[in-house]
């Protein structure tokens, strides 16, 4: 296996964090720690209690925008608590400074994030179950040590029977040795439900036998013989080599690179989060976003059949996509110079644990800047792009995503999602011809389905008094103004109110939304800006009258716009799980809010469409989709002139 990871990972620097050097700092290990043992001191919480959240309780932007290194710093928390034999939820805030609970309340019919610890507690309970082992025994599998089982949400129908209680669908899988990847054998038409609070099996329902697929499908170097035997041998060492080092500075949770200032945030449910970013310009640090962060997901499925109608989990809402963040320190995720932030995160004990190497930020060399040649006098003026890359990648269940946002030199701020592991599959009887899926291996399909990511951008523009107009290119119509019929202009079209601000992409009119702030104009005398640039991007199948239509409502809209709220963090809402639907940005912009000239923030929805390949099988290549913010006469000018010549071993790249 020739993966030369020590060589890449031995000038890795790493820095802990153990004070507090910004109101955003994320809480540390023991900040985490103190307000889950100030919480339980105050509140006598029983002995069956779990923490689904305790983070940084975000202060105001007023306190934020004001701060000065080395004022004195408010620590609060904000904690969500899981009481397993009251069946009840409570959200507190904690002032670390005070020690004191300064707020308590219990938020009724709601269920908090499936926390990992239950993963585990639901898999032992669902295998030690008597009618779940008999099942399995009708399947032929007599012992259910290699059987594994995936705790999906279980949504909701409406079914009186689950009304209340805390629920989790185990699907299941079957491994032939311990290392074996289990997805190759879906037990398929076996469909467990668990109520999590009891923890115990609610009700199994039986679809029917189906065989189990008969090949492996691993793709571990352990496993070499089983697809093909040899590695490839034509691959030479690539080295990416900064001899003087990254060109980066790093102070807590701040980073400057090139003329870019931001600071990175880490949230058990967002993962990923980027504060306060902004773009330094003749000698003054211009704000363009005050945060930025994954809201939400989902992946719907298209199969009606058994219970894969229910298959559309939120891994965000449902899961805590950053809890499952990978510690990058094992693989060769990134490479060059390397600079690793650790996530302080809390387990259900309210304890703290840390995933090291949570954040991965280097530098690439992303070909050429500009060019141009003077064809008459023969002189090249070429300069190389360089981008920051900040990055960090989750496991939920059988899928990978990775987050990586890109920082360029003209001011381009990019997000780009990886989506890779292992596709969601189920068994079928061989010869039968699957309609809602696709085969990737004798007996095996994968469903089609859809990834819907939801980013909510906080814009602030050279301020946080900002403007949306949406802008489309439209062909003059035949008449005195278009004599020749070429005529073709853009036509920007302010979106005043959030109702007015819910849009969807097309790529036929070229459109795109540009975030303005009135106030401010550029040399050219017009509005500064920044647009948002759509990438691929898709719709939903499912019928608007779907249960998942109404639980991820935000997914209908690519584009909404809400005026700045707190406590609007979540295009599905604080409580996703199980939640009947409604909430999050449908709910928000309910009022129709005035978003014209205000703190507002940018929410985009983008669709990833996934028919699968029998190339996604055992393990899929990575598939990439995103978006851009880029500036539309924020500068007045290229700001990129001073980029100087890159070296060369010949002389420098020009002239
Ligand atoms: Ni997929």
């Amino acid at each position: 296996m020739a993966i030369p990871a020590e060589k890449q990972f031995a000038s890795a620097e790493r820095q802990a964090v153990t004070h507090i050097l910004h109101p955003l700092d994320p809480l540390t290990a023991d900040e985490i720690e103190a307000a889950a043992a100030i919480l339980k001191e105050a509140s006598q919480l029983g002995p069956r209690v779990r923490f689904e959240t305790v983070v940084l309780k975000e202060p105001d932007k007023e306190v934020v925008e004001g701060f000065s290194e080395g004022d004195p710093i408010s620590r609060e928390a904000f904690l969500v608590v899981l009481d397993n034999d009251r069946e009840a939820t409570y959200e507190a805030t904690v002032s670390l400074n005070d020690k004191e609970v300064i707020s308590w309340e219990h938020i009724p019919g709601v269920q908090p994030r499936i926390m990992f610890d239950e993963f585990a507690e639901c898999e032992t309970t669902v295998k030690s179950d008597p009618e779940f082992q008999e099942a399995l025994r009708k399947r032929g599998i007599s012992d259910p040590s290699l059987v594994m089982v995936d705790p999906w949400s279980a949504g909701y129908y409406g079914y009186p029977e689950e009304e209340g209680r805390r629920l989790a669908l185990a699907r299941n899988f079957l491994r032939s040795s311990p290392n074996d990847n289990g997805y190759a054998r879906p037990i398929e038409g076996l469909s467990v439900l668990v109520d999590l609070n009891k923890m115990e099996v609610m009700r199994i329902d039986d679809y029917g036998v189906v065989p189990l697929p008969p090949q492996d499908g691993n793709y571990g170097a352990e496993f070499l013989d089983q697809f093909g035997g040899n590695f490839r041998q034509d691959l030479k060492p690539l080295d990416i080599t900064q001899p003087e080092g990254s060109s980066f500075t790093v102070d807590g949770h701040r980073v400057t690179w090139q003329k870019w200032h931001l600071r990175v945030g880490f949230t058990p449910r967002e993962g990923l989060v980027l504060h306060t970013v902004g773009y330094e310009d003749q000698g003054r640090i211009r704000p363009v976003l005050y945060r930025a962060a994954l809201s939400d997901m989902v992946v719907p499925y298209g199969e009606p059949g058994g219970d894969h109608y229910r298959k559309n989990a939120f891994d965000a809402g449902e899961y805590g996509i950053g809890s499952l963040t990978n510690p990058l320190t094992l693989g060769c995720d990134c490479l060059g110079e390397i600079f690793y932030f650790d996530a302080d995160l809390n387990t259900g004990s309210g304890k703290a644990f840390t995933i090291p190497n949570a954040v991965c930020m280097h530098e690439e060399d992303y070909g050429i800047l500009w060019k141009h040649t003077d064809w008459r006098t023969g002189q090249v003026e070429v300069r190389r792009s360089r981008r920051l890359v900040i990055s960090s990648i989750a496991t939920v269940g059988n899928y990978e995503y990775g987050f990586f946002w890109y920082f360029y030199q003209d001011g381009t701020i990019q997000l780009e999602i990886k989506l890779t592991g292992i596709i969601n599959t189920a068994s079928i009887e061989q010869g039968e011809d699957p309609k809602y899926g696709s085969i990737v291996a004798p007996g095996l399909i994968g469903h089609i389905h859809q990834h819907f990511f939801n980013f909510r951008l906080d814009m602030s523009v050279d301020g946080d008094a900002n403007t949306v107009q949406e802008v489309n290119t439209v062909a003059e119509p035949l008449g005195p103004d278009n004599p020749h019929a070429n005529a073709f202009y853009a036509q920007a079209t302010t979106l005043k109110s959030e109702v007015e601000a819910q849009r969807v992409i097309d790529p036929m009119s070229g459109r795109y939304w540009v975030v303005t702030n009135p106030s401010s104009a550029n040399a050219l005398g017009r509005p500064v800006g920044y647009k948002l640039m759509p990438g691929e991007n898709i719709l939903p199948f499912a019928d608007p009258s779907a249960s998942i239509m109404k639980r991820a409502g935000f997914m209908a809209k690519h584009l909404w716009v809400t005026p700045y709220a707190a406590d609007e963090l979540s295009a599905t809402g604080s409580y996703p799980n199980q939640h009947p639907g409604g909430a999050g940005l449908p709910e928000y912009t309910k009022k129709d809010r005035n978003v014209e000239n205000t703190d507002l923030v940018l929410w985009y929805t983008l669709g990833y469409h996934h028919v699968p390949r029998p190339e996604d099988w055992p393990v899929s290549p990575v598939g990439y989709c995103g978006f851009s913010l880029k500036p539309v006469g924020f500068f007045n000018t290229n700001p990129v002139l001073d980029v100087p010549p890159s070296a060369h071993h010949n002389g420098a790249c020009h002239g």
